[in-house]
């Protein structure tokens, strides 16, 4: 069956499998919705997007995206308010970085209008699956990838956008311990490392692997020249406490430009809270756990919101974190996800 919303061509799925999931115990981005929003690069354009039921994709083994990972994502997120509005936040925010991100990788970048018009249309179609819960929502993930063929190492002539969706709880299950790494590197100068993608995160798991063997969760990258200096943990940007300053590193070649990592930095600016962006050794931080001025570390992302960090490794020693009453963490936390939720106003205008 086959109708047009927004001009926009939805085939139904033939059943729904909502009935199947206990919105009560959300995992993070393991179970999907009903539909997807799929729109084609072929003969030099995109082609008019479409909203098809969620369901596998087939491609041809030389598809480039198998041999050179010529893929990119964004991360989002949407929510319900208690009476039933949609919500996103600073969608168009990750539109323009999937084009950063399209043009580093040589993919042709994607109109405005077929991102946003489909995203509204999909959610449209699937607005049931958006949870209502506290710390629940309708994780959104956009994603471009080479499905032109071929093992000539070039551009693919052909890709998929897609945007597919999961109603999810917290990405992190429990207290998150990282290991500051001095080893691997996850980008370099002139690198990929700004850009979201697919590479980016698969260099990571070998490197994640060793450190969750020691009893950690994730890796807080290091820059590749020196290894002195913190940059990001991966799936998220860091933050660090030192005394009463909120401290984060600088974007560059090698840092993502997180919406929540910007977004904090804001609120916090707003709220009055001394916010400084520049490099942080990790000199700076040892030192600080040791004389007692670091008072908290947290990740920020779409998908982390705000995590606490509870202790951190380095060179085979470990610091703990002490858990203060009041942090700002839990405090900007609230702020943010009470705009994401329209529980409160939004004076910067990120709420759509
Ligand atoms: C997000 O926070 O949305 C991301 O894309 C990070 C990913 C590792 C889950």
């Amino acid at each position: 069956m086959s109708a047009i919303i927004n001009n926009i061509e939805i085939i139904k799925a033939k059943s729904t499998k909502i009935n199947d999931v206990d919105f009560d115990d959300l995992k993070f981005g393991s179970v999907f919705s009903d539909h997807m929003l799929v729109c084609n690069y072929e003969n030099g354009k995109w082609q008019a997007p479409k909203v098809t039921p969620y369901e596998p994709i087939t491609l041809d083994p030389s598809a480039k995206i198998f041999h050179y990972g010529q893929s990119i994502f964004e991360g989002m997120k949407a929510y319900k308010d208690e009476n039933e509005n949609v919500w996103l936040f600073r969608p168009l925010d990750n539109f323009k970085r999937l084009n950063i991100s399209a043009k580093r990788l040589a993919i042709p970048e994607l109109p405005e209008n077929y991102f946003m018009e489909g995203l509204k249309t999909l959610l449209e179609v699937d607005s049931d699956w958006i949870p209502k819960n506290e710390g629940s929502s309708l994780y959104i993930r956009p994603f471009i990838f080479a499905s032109g063929n071929g093992f000539h190492a070039s551009p693919a002539d052909a890709y998929k956008f897609i945007i597919c969706t999961a109603p999810s709880g917290a990405y992190f299950s429990g207290k998150v311990k990282v290991l500051i790494e001095e080893k691997y590197s996850r980008s370099a100068n002139g690198g990929v490392g700004f850009a979201k993608a697919g590479g980016n995160y698969a260099g990571q798991f070998y490197p994640t692997q060793l450190a969750i063997e020691k009893g950690y969760q994730q890796v807080i990258w290091t820059d590749d020249n020196t290894h002195e200096y913190i940059e990001e943990a991966g799936a998220m940007n860091i933050f660090v406490r030192i005394n009463d300053t909120l401290i984060t590193g600088p974007t560059s070649d090698r840092i993502l430009d997180g919406i929540t990592r910007k977004s904090i930095i804001q609120l916090a600016e707003a709220e009055n809270i001394p916010v400084e962006v520049r490099k942080i050794s990790v000199k700076e931080v040892v030192e600080a756990a040791k004389n007692g001025s670091l008072k908290e570390m947290f990740g920020a992302g779409t998908a982390a919101v705000i995590s606490p960090i509870s202790g951190f490794g380095f060179k085979d020693e470990d610091f703990d974190i002490p858990e203060l009453e009041e942090t700002y963490a839990s405090f900007l936390k609230k702020r943010i996800t009470d705009i994401q939720t329209n529980k409160t106003e939004d004076p910067f205008g990120w709420r759509y």
